[in-house]
């Protein structure tokens, strides 16, 4: 398997409750390199631009307020399969169907707050590293 960079949120709720370190904590026992990190606070239309792929769907003007609700932590995360490794360590969506010691199913309290992004594929990853990194940020 090849080195691969994928990008990873820390969202809201869990910056909001204090969940910062034991996410990080977790990311660097799975192995991962963190290559980049920094917290901000998304605008709505920030935020709306990074989930342009769901503006049609109906949860959208809920899942764009509650990117803009408060600071995340924007992380770019390397390692073998990084990207699968990465939603692997997170669980699935909804906390309730994901894995015992997932992160969503560990720290997430529902589909909407589920405390962490993950890149799904290479052209999303690619597409999400650079909207928030410059290339100097990522050397
Ligand atoms: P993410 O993009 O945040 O890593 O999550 P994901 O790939 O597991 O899920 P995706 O389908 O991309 O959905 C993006 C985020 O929208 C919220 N969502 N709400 N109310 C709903 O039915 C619903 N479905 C999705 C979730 O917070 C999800 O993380
Ligand atoms: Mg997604």
């Amino acid at each position: 398997m090849a080195l691969e960079r994928t990008f990873a949120i820390i969202k809201p709720d869990a910056v909001g409750n204090g969940q910062q370190g034991e996410i990080l904590a977790r990311i660097q026992r799975a192995g991962f390199k963190i290559v980049a990190i920094k917290t901000m606070r998304l605008t709505k239309e920030e935020a709306g631009g990074f989930y342009a792929v769901h503006k049609e769907r109906p949860f959208f003007g809920e899942l764009t307020d509650f990117m803009s609700s408060g600071k995340i932590v924007a992380l770019v995360l390397e390692a073998e399969g990084a990207i699968a490794k990465w939603r692997d360590t997170m669980g699935a969506t909804d906390p309730k169907k994901a894995a015992p010691g997932t992160i969503r199913h560990d720290l997430g309290t529902s589909i909407g707050n589920n405390c962490s992004h993950g890149s799904d594929a290479p052209d999303t990853a690619a597409f999400e590293i650079g909207y928030f990194f410059a290339g100097m940020e990522l050397i």
